[in-house]
């Protein structure tokens, strides 16, 4: 997500590690910070906002006498962006200064137990209960760093890169790792720290990747790794050769394909977040109010609208309450009848679509309760909704939305389960199961990016491709919805999503031979009529491809991709990922600029 950065040699701190947070800006933040150990006491300096900012509060960097520090660029996950969220936090007598990138998911129930042992927080942030915590296991541990580092990463849940400074140790810093990146960059006399190699390939290009469970002790010129039992490991150090462009896509042509591949990480992090011991947790949703609903409404643009008509299928069908889905820029223009136990629900990734924020504001008005599914902490709608839930995406570079929206379906199955269990729409039984094919979506999404290679080359015959035309019935229509808006955001060809059955009844006419159309056949009731629907076409000269994890007649189609199988409420998740490759190929092969494709922004705030 965001940025971590560290150094420890003989140069100006500062300097190096302003300009390593400069080089992973890419990776959006909102707030910045460093800690620079200066003689005998941390000189800690944060910032709102940009990293200019937090460049301006330093004032003159030449004149700051630090060979030794640690940095952070922050994109809020708890606690809204703010200077006193900002990292690095500390312990309460200042002994440890601590930057983490990721989410510590149980800091709540920890946050508790320190609080009841005299432990008092500034912040919102799940970070500085690592700083609180590691005060405790320091004292504990009679200040054995590294017994203190293990204890704490056997207590927490999540993901975590972290550096820690503790005073007495001058000349150390420490790492720890779980489920975030870190590498550690050595040259003769210094040593660095970053979240990403762009943040120090002008220093070095000899690099250590930190795996899961390993921490580290860093001096100057040295790395001593160690187990998660604390015994001392050798690792490889490995030469980076890539350019610093390339380096910032992780070595992916284009942030969309970087952001594709994310994507089973995006919806695992948002599934943990929400799911503790196997129940699913929506502190701020108290029971009495999830009965006392009797229509939802749920707006969105673009994506996240498509996001609304399949949760539109998932909540009629697992909570029997009636679901209208609108266009946040159509809704706010109409003379809408809103009942007082209406709830709305509104889906944003930036949180700042204009659109959607006057959406809210006018349901707001209405009186009813409203609730944002939004990615980006602190955003506008965020801070206007009665009830926020966010996605943990990370930030989304690409204008085309892959992550995001992948985070926000995972999150409205969870929120329909949540209600159908409340309202007593299912039992134990079917709520485990669904559970369980939820915790299985991750892997399954990363089962078909393996296939990325056979969808590239099938995306290569549909480059002359003038109209394709989507079709599908129920979710596989919302799923059609949002594949062939990828298709259009960033290759340019003209598609259109359709209904299968409404294809007769007029949109029939525009298929000649060689038109290419796509049906995505994954809901069981609805396969053979949506089938029926490709043939109609087929008779007229159409050329067929479809998207199934079910048993179809493949000599029928032209073209099949084969998706694993899932509830058919969750298909969604797993049909649109081929859609997103072919779209993000079809861009390539056309030369389009893939991560910025005309006339388009990543925020849209005008109306
Ligand atoms: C998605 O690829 C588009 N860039 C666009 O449709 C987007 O989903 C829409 O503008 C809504 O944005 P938001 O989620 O930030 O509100
Ligand atoms: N969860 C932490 C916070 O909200 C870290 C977020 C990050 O990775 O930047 O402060």
């Amino acid at each position: 997500m965001c940025g971590i950065v560290g150094y420890i040699g003989n140069k100006n701190a500062c300097k190096i590690l302003l300009e390593g947070l400069s080089r992973l800006e890419y990776r959006g933040y909102d707030s910045a910070g460093i800690a620079l150990r200066e003689k005998e006491k941390f000189n800690i300096i944060k910032a709102k906002g940009k990293l200019e900012n937090l460049i301006k509060k330093i004032g003159n960097i030449d004149e700051i006498k630090s060979n030794c520090g640690i940095g952070h660029t922050r994109w809020a996950t708890h606690g809204k962006p703010s200077e006193n969220n900002a990292h690095p936090h500390n312990s309460q007598d200042g002994n440890i200064v601590v930057v983490h990138n990721g989410i510590i998911e149980n800091y709540l129930e920890i946050k508790t137990n320190l609080i009841k042992k005299g432990y008092k927080f500034y912040s919102q942030t799940d970070t500085e209960v690592i700083a609180k915590l590691l005060d405790y296991y320091l004292k504990e541990s009679n200040n054995d760093i590294l017994e203190a580092i293990n204890k704490f990463m056997l207590r927490v849940t999540g993901s975590y890169a972290l550096a820690i400074m503790i005073k007495s140790r001058k000349s150390e810093i420490y790492v720890a790792k779980k489920d975030s990146p870190l590498i550690i960059g050595v040259n003769k006399d210094e040593t660095f720290i970053a979240s990403d190699v762009p943040a120090i390939l002008k220093h070095t290009r000899n690099v250590y990747y930190l795996e899961n469970n390993e921490m580290a002790k860093i001096i100057a010129g040295k790395v001593i790794f160690y187990n998660s039992y604390k015994t001392q490991i050798q690792k490889e150090l490995c030469h980076i050769s890539m350019s610093l462009s390339s380096a910032e896509k992780n070595g992916y042509e284009h942030f969309m394909l970087k952001e594709i591949h994310e994507q089973p990480l995006s919806v695992k992090s948002t599934i943990n977040s929400y799911l503790k011991e196997n129940k699913i947790q929506f502190a701020c949703l108290n029971e009495s109010k999830i009965k006392g609903y009797d229509n939802i409404l749920i707006l969105g643009c673009g994506s996240a609208y498509h996001v609304g008509v399949c949760l539109k299928y998932v909540f009629e069908k697992l909570c029997q309450i009636p679901v209208q889905v609108d266009y946040a820029s159509e809704f706010r223009y109409r003379e809408s009848i809103l009942s007082k136990n209406t709830l709305v629900i509104v889906i944003s990734q930036s949180g700042e679509t204009a659109d959607s924020l006057a959406g809210i504001k006018l349901a707001k008005l209405k009186n009813v309760d409203t609730l944002g599914i939004i990615n980006v902490v602190g955003s506008s709608i965020a801070r206007e909704v009665d009830y926020v839930l966010y996605t943990y995406a990370g930030p989304e570079i690409s204008v085309a939305t892959t992550k995001a929206y992948s985070a926000q379906l995972v999150l409205g199955y969870m929120l329909a389960i949540k209600f159908a269990t409340v309202r007593k729409k299912i039992n134990e039984e079917q709520y485990q199961t669904l559970i369980k094919q939820i915790k299985e979506l991750p892997y399954q999404i990363e089962q078909i990016l393996k296939d990325e290679k056979n969808i590239q080359h099938l995306s290569s015959q549909f480059i002359n491709t003038k109209d394709i035309f989507l079709i599908g019935r129920n979710i596989d229509y919302a799923i059609v919805l949002e594949g062939s808006l990828k298709m259009k955001e960033v290759s340019y060809i003209h598609t259109e999503a359709y209904p299968a059955g409404e294809l007769k009844h007029g949109t029939i006419s525009l298929i000649e031979k060689d038109t290419l159309v796509i049906g995505s056949l994954t809901q069981e009731n609805v396969i053979d009529k949506t089938f029926s629907n490709m043939l109609e076409t087929k008779s007229r000269g159409a050329k067929l491809l479809a998207i199934t994890s079910n048993e179809i007649d493949c000599n029928i189609c032209d073209y099949t991709i084969k998706i694993p199988k899932t509830n058919d409420l969750f298909a969604t998740s797993l049909a649109i990922i081929p859609l997103q490759i072919m779209s993000y190929y079809l861009s390539v092969l056309k030369g389009n600029d893939v991560d910025k494709p005309r006339n388009l922004a990543k925020s849209v705030t005008v109306e």
